[in-house]
């Protein structure tokens, strides 16, 4: 007869396992990732799976309780002190009697934080770089002068197989008063990223130890975010933003890059800036958390290059000018003591690999998140800063590149430009026929045109236009006529609106006759080409580098992203010609792919991988480029078509 046939879900591997076998075995066996830190004594319940009831290979599972243990005494024991929701068993308890669909149950599921476009729900399998494991110490003999390290380290091979392990120095002075303190019951934390690395003892406690945090943090030049999450369960615990103190440094990346070369302290102060914050955000996500900062025992950084030096104490100067020459490409290592982080003291960093000069760790993230090399499909994705950074492939061959788009698309240089805030104007429609405005403004409820709007407005105020507003306003003025293919404002039009008119040697479209006026200048069309240019010239030369004249699929990743709606983008020839139903947002990707790095080591390896083998386009080195620049002037663009936009 053959062995019994498990099925673990989500990851639908499989394999058969005779009768007997405890199911944490078989999913060891198969590389299935189960927490355990008791090492199956049944006491840390880590290892909990839910039993179902399916189909698979042809069998028909009809009760899967008749397919596997009873519960035993230490299982039963558990149940009673500490509590087994309904469906739940300890793996290491519960053994194989038949076939099996398992389910091992992750708490890590990721919404996609986008507002208003929905992104669909991503599972994160668990396989953390740090591990907990309990043992029992043998007290010493005085017979055997074996150190008390060295016992407990025979027993960490003995029990849970961890071979040649290094010991973090701060531990070493503490082992004698933290075996005493358990009785000889300990837990240690073992980290291990690189299968090849010498796994570390970075952490030890009295007892049965059965909670470890990490944090997965997204360094933006304007903003930090972070998430705290439970390394045992993958849940997120907590997670906040705050904004980065370097703005009073320099606005944007160039101008800390001056900063730091006109100043003899400027990096310091600045790495200083950057990690006292990080430091504040974790107190916040901790105290929302209700988790000891103590309790912290890994933590990944993604961020731009220029973040991400500043971050880790290096001059971003040589980022200032070609080659754009990064000092370290490669993922980072490092201990959290190292770059000042105040949590546990053997804590480890990992900084995902940054993909060029121009192209960090965020967008390594990003591509981890959203995984162009996964697909058949062409993917472009697109991270739309103060730079574009630009990514397309799929699983043949991925191309990467950023062009400098400038601040116009986050309402910068723009006359009544604004960050997204309550009051500033979100949405924007023009009647074609009267040419006459209606708007929508962040934080009111009604449209511009609906009754009340003033009244409803008079908390917020309209203060200006925000990003995705003004992709919309010019959109909508070209789509009105006011605008033509070149981007002028068509000042014959004055005669027929109030609207129109004449603004020095050029015209402006009046959007708003009230307290402030906003308008839409001549200038601020130019901007906006001029950053529609420059990321559609950017994409455009990746196609050519790919050889298609299309792309299948679009994600928009970060803040922008998320509020522009993607018919406009099209409109004005932001990015080029795609069913309109590919084009999705997909919110914070970078933040995603950190979160995915720091829950899952295997991710750390594929993203390593894969961004070894990106080819990287420096468009600054393209000749081409300038062409491609000029050409995506026009709206959408003279060269090429946009038959899905008339669709
Ligand atoms: Fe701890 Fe099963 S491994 S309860």
């Amino acid at each position: 007869i053959t062995d019994p046939l498990v099925l673990f879900m989500p990851s639908g591997k499989r394999g058969r396992f005779p009768i007997g076998t405890p199911v944490i075995d078989a999913a060891r066996q198969l590389g299935v990732y189960v927490e355990s830190v008791c090492g199956g004594r049944a006491t840390c319940g880590r290892c909990q799976i839910e039993v179902q009831e399916g189909n698979f290979a042809k069998h028909k599972i009809i009760s899967s309780n008749d397919h596997i243990s009873p519960k035993g005494p230490k299982e039963e024991r558990y149940e009673r002190v500490r509590g087994l929701a309904e469906g739940r068993r300890l793996s290491c308890s519960a053994t194989i009697q038949g076939d099996l669909v398992v389910d091992i149950p992750q708490d890590t599921v990721i919404n996609a934080q986008v507002v208003r476009k929905a992104a669909t729900d991503r599972v994160i399998e668990r396989n953390p770089a740090v591990q907990l494991c309990f043992v029992e110490v043998d007290q010493p003999d005085m017979h055997k002068p074996l150190g008390d390290l060295d016992r407990l380290k025979l027993m960490l091979e003995r029990d849970w197989g961890w071979e040649d392990l290094l010991v973090s120095q701060h531990i070493i002075p503490q082992v004698q008063q933290i075996l005493r303190k358990g009785e000889w019951g300990v837990t240690a934390a073992i980290h291990r990223d690189l299968e090849t690395s010498r796994p570390t003892m970075i952490g030890l406690w009295p007892g049965l130890k059965n909670e470890a945090y990490g944090i997965a943090c997204d360094i933006g030049s304007t903003t930090i975010a972070m998430h705290l999450v439970s390394l045992l369960s993958g849940r997120i615990v907590a997670s906040s933003g705050t904004s980065n103190p370097q703005i009073r440094f320099g606005e944007d990346l160039m101008s800390r890059v001056s900063y730091v070369m006109m100043n003899p302290d400027g990096r310091e102060a600045m790495t200083k800036a950057v990690r006292e914050a990080v430091n504040t955000l974790i107190g916040k996500v901790c105290e929302e958390g209700g988790v000891d900062r103590h309790d912290i025992l890994d933590a990944v950084f993604v961020a731009n290059p220029i973040m991400h030096h500043l971050f880790l104490g290096i001059d971003p100067t040589e980022l200032g000018q070609a080659p754009f020459a990064l000092a370290v490409s490669g993922a980072v290592h490092t201990w959290a003591s190292e770059i000042d982080l105040d949590v546990n003291e053997g804590a480890r960093i990992y900084l995902l690999p940054c993909i060029a000069g121009h192209v960090g760790a965020d967008a390594a993230a990003a591509t981890l998140s959203e995984g162009p090399y996964r697909q058949d499909k062409m993917m472009l994705l697109v991270d739309v800063g103060t730079n574009a950074e630009i990514i397309l492939g799929n699983g043949a061959r991925v191309v990467a590149a950023s062009s400098p788009t400038g601040p116009a698309f986050e309402g910068a240089e723009i006359s009544s430009g604004q960050r997204a805030a309550p009051g500033a104007i979100e949405r924007v429609r023009i009647d074609p026929e009267t040419l006459e405005p209606k708007y929508h403004v962040i934080g009111v409820e009604k449209w511009s045109d609906e009754e009340g709007f003033e009244e409803a407005a008079k908390a917020t105020g309209v203060t200006g236009i925000c990003g995705s507003a003004i992709i919309e306003v010019v959109a909508e003025m070209y789509l009105a006529g006011i605008i033509s293919e070149d981007g002028v404002i068509d000042g014959a039009l004055a005669a027929r609106s109030p609207r129109i008119f004449q603004n020095g040697r050029t015209f402006s479209y009046l959007l708003r006759d009230g307290e402030p006026r906003i308008t839409v200048t001549q200038n601020d069309i130019r901007a906006i080409q001029l950053a529609k240019a420059a990321l559609y010239a950017g994409i455009k030369l990746l196609m050519e580098k790919q050889g298609v004249e299309t792309v299948d699929m679009i994600r928009f990743a970060g803040a922008f992203g998320t509020f522009i709606d993607p018919k406009y983008a099209m409109v004005l020839g932001l990015i080029p010609d795609c069913d309109l139903s590919e084009v999705k947002a997909v919110g914070n990707a970078a933040g995603t792919g950190a979160l995915m790095a720091l829950l899952n080591r295997d991710h750390r390896r594929e993203i390593e991988q894969e961004v070894s083998r990106i080819e990287k386009i420096e468009t600054a080195l393209e000749p081409h480029f300038q062409q491609l620049f000029i050409d995506a002037m026009a709206m959408p663009n003279k060269v090429d078509p946009f038959p899905k936009l008339s669709e």
